[in-house]
């Protein structure tokens, strides 16, 4: 029997020798499909594979009467209209473990060059300046850190933000208060109490309806003026013109933002070119290591499933 795959999102190269290498398999590779092309591909396929820029929406998937397995290399399954492919009999996997050291990390670098103002100096020097007193930050130490969503990449960011002196506090309805403070964090619920503490602020949700908007203007107001916000996970966690419009107003001190609704941004986005917002274009996975990791548990539960019809829930 022999199964196709399509890979529409760049998946690291040792991702993909290992399905080149599988019996059976044949693995074709598309990074330009458009929604259209999409959905024509899908006809002929029995597995795809994405990351993050493929959206298998409900048009997308219906009626795809061929594809068996969809494998999301990245833990975020939010591209993904899970019920629908659902509802198809489609299963859907991801590979939540191997972005975890490299988004955590991500965040930390954001949280650091946001608070030292990296960006802007570089530009400054670069520019011919010797600016030294317009860059003067504040310092992570003796700062107390909301981190909202305590799974794998919240509970990472904790450790190192505690090796950073910082006090944690966090709140995740899924982690008991308990297990918490055996981390060193300090639970807060319900989520409304976090935001009035916190000097800086990082969500490590996935997005969904209930998460969705989950930083709007009523949670910018009860911030401190001191604030500075991180978003290393999904845009749609934060709302973007409220967030701008704060920042605008001096309610909040800055933002980091990695992750965007939609990607890549329009050119209008209000946090894209605010002053006050630090932007990266969805970095936080983008290491060697992590790609590398992803690529090879997303080929890997690829083949255990067309070999043995295995399937692996996160
Ligand atoms: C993820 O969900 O795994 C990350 O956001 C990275 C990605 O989308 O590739």
């Amino acid at each position: 029997m022999s199964y196709r795959v399509l890979v529409t999102d760049k998946l690291a190269e040792e991702g993909l020798e290992l399905l080149r290498a599988e019996p059976g398999l044949e693995v074709v590779v598309n990074t330009k499909l458009d929604p259209k092309a999409l959905r024509e591909a899908l006809k002929e396929a029995d597995g795809i594979v994405i990351r993050s820029g493929t959206q298998l929406t409900a048009e997308v998937l219906q009626d795809q009467t061929r594809l068996k397995v969809i494998v999301r290399a990245g833990v975020g399954v939010d591209n993904i209209d899970v019920p629908a492919a659902t509802r198809q009999g489609i299963v859907v996997m991801n590979t939540p473990g191997g972005n975890t050291v490299s988004t955590a990390e991500h965040t930390m670098a954001l949280m650091l060059a946001l608070s030292r103002n990296v960006a802007q100096a570089n530009d400054s020097l670069k520019a011919g300046r010797w600016d030294r007193n317009k860059f003067t930050g504040t310092q992570l130490g003796g700062k107390t850190l909301g981190i909202v969503g305590l799974g794998r990449v919240g509970l990472a960011v904790a450790k190192r933000a505690q090796g950073f002196d910082m006090k944690v506090v966090g709140f995740d309805p899924f982690l008991s208060a308990e297990r918490a403070a055996e981390l060193g964090i300090e639970s807060i619920s319900p989520l409304d109490d976090l935001w009035g503490r916190c000097d800086y602020i990082t969500v490590h949700t996935p997005l969904s309806a209930e998460t969705r908007n989950l930083i709007g203007p009523n949670e910018l107001a009860k911030m401190k003026p001191n604030v500075r916000i991180i978003n290393c996970a999904r845009g749609g966690l934060i709302d973007e013109a409220a967030l701008a419009e704060a920042l605008t107003a001096g309610k909040i001190a800055g933002a980091a933002v990695d992750a965007f609704d939609p990607e890549p941004p329009p050119a209008d986005n209000p946090l894209v070119t605010h002053p006050q917002v630090l932007v990266t274009p969805h970095l936080g996975a983008s290491t060697e290591e992590a790609q590398v990791s992803v690529a090879v548990e997303a080929a890997r539960l690829l083949s255990d499933f067309f070999q043995s019809g295995q399937i692996r829930f996160a």
